[in-house]
């Protein structure tokens, strides 16, 4: 049995969290179901990011202390993960005692082998972003490159760590391990990045408080993203090297967000070469769900509410939507409208229609019941065969975290299985009683294609899974053709009522919260 660690970003508590947000959690669960079911033992890790200068403003402008402040909103991301199905292993909180512990280990660790020193910062730093920034890196305008926001001033006495020093190691590193950052395109960013020099890092900030304290030096806190990159480590006991650690240390994989690959290829490796800690086996960054056209962001709007959206139409509906909708390293982009039409044509029609089609017959003609074992012929050994294939497929996709691809072939198995009604027209075979072992055969075939379709769905859409497994009466759910089974199909409800444009986009205009 192999292990598999993937991991999350861990996210700032500053507010709710909006569908693209959603996205990076929901992926990294589709890929930890999937892992399971092939047998794997997984851990699944996912948390918050409660400190730093962002979330201590933020708390002041909502009139709170910064914990009771997080408090509140952790409870709100925790609700989100439920509905949303997210089946973590571990939800980490940059505020639990024992990361704090591990984090001032390992700032005191890196300070006494020399590899943090203590001098004086003068530079820029965007608070949204928690990020430094020279005069040099600042865009048009003195704003932040990254975020393009304004940059403030910060001139502080600062610890540094050692960057620099582990330049050359890390460009051979990504060299020599081409999968390390992914996909290509951002690998090729990241090298080129790093080939133009990499600079020490400011590590520590003075002019605010909300953050873990540098132990020998406590005017100090430590810089947020220090303290966020160590808890995938920290998560799993560090630094006692032993038990979860011994485990699934190094993770396969951290999905994150275009936006914050620098911090995933640049200062968490170099600072695990400095911990001695083998480093990450990938790096993968997805892009992002835009807003017609735009940056989402949680002033725009909250239709975009996850949970409102999964209350409306169902968290596999949201689920699928997004998963779809970005495609390997490109943007992806959502409207109520492109959601709605999404959730009609490939759910609603395609996907719906065909197991409410297929339920229904095998109740009219055959009262419920029908049994494999009859003869195939050239039309049923071709469906079978994409039927198969599709797992091949779909597998190798969501092993190279292609998800959108894989749902695109699984897609191709439900028109596939829809055109083979068309093909062979039960309702014209029902006619003549000659034809019933013929007809027995085809809707056979048919709710074995559809327990294939539910197997490979399953990672992606839990409960719709369960719900046609159920429906079909299918009491093997594993991944085989099966020529001689059974079906004792039970009607249940539509998957996904067919939902009315007009009326759910007036619905969604008039949310507010
Ligand atoms: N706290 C840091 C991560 C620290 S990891 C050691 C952070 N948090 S975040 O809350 O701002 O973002 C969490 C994730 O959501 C990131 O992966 C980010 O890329 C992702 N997304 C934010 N907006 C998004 C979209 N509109 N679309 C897709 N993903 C988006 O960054």
């Amino acid at each position: 049995m192999s292990r598999y660690y993937i991991t999350t970003p861990i996210y700032y508590p500053s507010g709710r969290l909006h569908i693209g947000n959603a996205y990076t959690t929901v992926a990294a669960d589709t890929v930890a179901r999937f892992r399971r079911i092939m047998g794997d033992e997984v851990f699944f890790l996912t948390g918050t990011d409660e400190h730093g200068q962002k979330i201590q403003r933020k708390a002041q402008e909502a009139g709170k202390p910064p914990k009771a402040y997080v408090d509140e909103i952790v409870d709100g991301i925790i609700e989100l993960w439920n509905v949303l199905n997210i089946s973590y292993d571990k939800f980490i909180r940059t505020t639990d005692d024992y990361h704090v512990a591990a984090v001032q280990h390992v700032f005191t660790k890196l300070y006494e082998q020399g590899d943090i020193y203590k001098s004086a910062y003068e530079g820029w730093y965007c608070t949204p972003c928690e990020t430094f920034w020279t005069q040099t890196q600042l865009g048009d305008g003195n704003v932040c490159p990254d975020c393009g926001r304004s940059v403030e001033k910060a001139k502080e006495e600062s610890y540094f760590f050692k960057m620099s020093k582990y330049q050359d190691r890390l460009v051979a590193h990504i060299e020599t391990n081409p999968d390390f950052i992914q996909p290509p395109a951002r690998r090729n960013e990241m090298l080129s990045f790093i080939k133009s020099g990499l600079e020490d890092l400011c590590v520590s900030r003075t002019t605010f408080d909300w953050g873990i304290k540098v132990p020998f030096d406590d005017k100090h806190v430590v810089y947020v993203w220090l303290d966020a990159l160590t808890n995938y480590i920290n998560a799993l006991g560090y630094p006692e090297n032993t038990g979860l650690y011994q485990k699934f240390w190094p993770a396969d994989v951290h999905l994150v967000g275009k936006d914050i690959v620098r911090f995933h290829t640049v200062i968490w490796p170099t600072i695990l070469m400095a911990l001695d800690v083998p480093l990450p086996k990938q790096v993968f960054a997805h892009g992002w769900l835009m807003l017609d056209g735009g940056k989402m962001s949680k002033s725009r709007g909250n239709v975009v509410d996850p949970v409102i959206l999964a209350g409306k139409y169902g968290v596999d509906a949201v689920r699928y939507y997004v998963l779809r909708e970005i495609a390997f390293g490109a943007d992806g982009n959502f409207s109520n409208e492109l959601m709605i039409n999404r959730i009609n044509s490939d759910l609603a029609n395609d996907l719906g229609n065909l197991v409410s089609r297929t339920v229904a017959m095998v109740e009219k003609y055959f009262g419920g019941t029908v049994e494999g074992g009859g003869e195939d012929t050239g039309l049923d050994t071709d469906l079978k065969t994409l039927a198969l294939e599709t797992d091949g497929v779909s597998s190798e996709e969501i092993n190279k975290l292609l998800l959108s691809n894989a749902l695109t072939s699984i897609w191709k198995l439900v028109s596939r299985t829809n055109k083979y009604i068309d093909e062979t027209t039960p309702w014209t075979l029902a006619k003549d009683e000659g034809s019933k072992p013929r007809l027995a055969q085809v809707l056979y075939n048919l709710c074995e294609s559809i327990r294939l379709i539910a197997a490979y769905i399953q990672p992606f859409m839990p409960e719709t899974a369960g719900k046609i497994h159920a429906q079909l009466g299918a009491s093997d759910i594993g991944r085989q053709w099966s020529n001689n089974g059974t079906f004792s199909v039970q009607k249940g409800e539509a998957l996904f009522p067919r939902i009315d444009l007009e009326k759910e986009l007036g619905e969604l205009e008039s949310i507010t919260l």
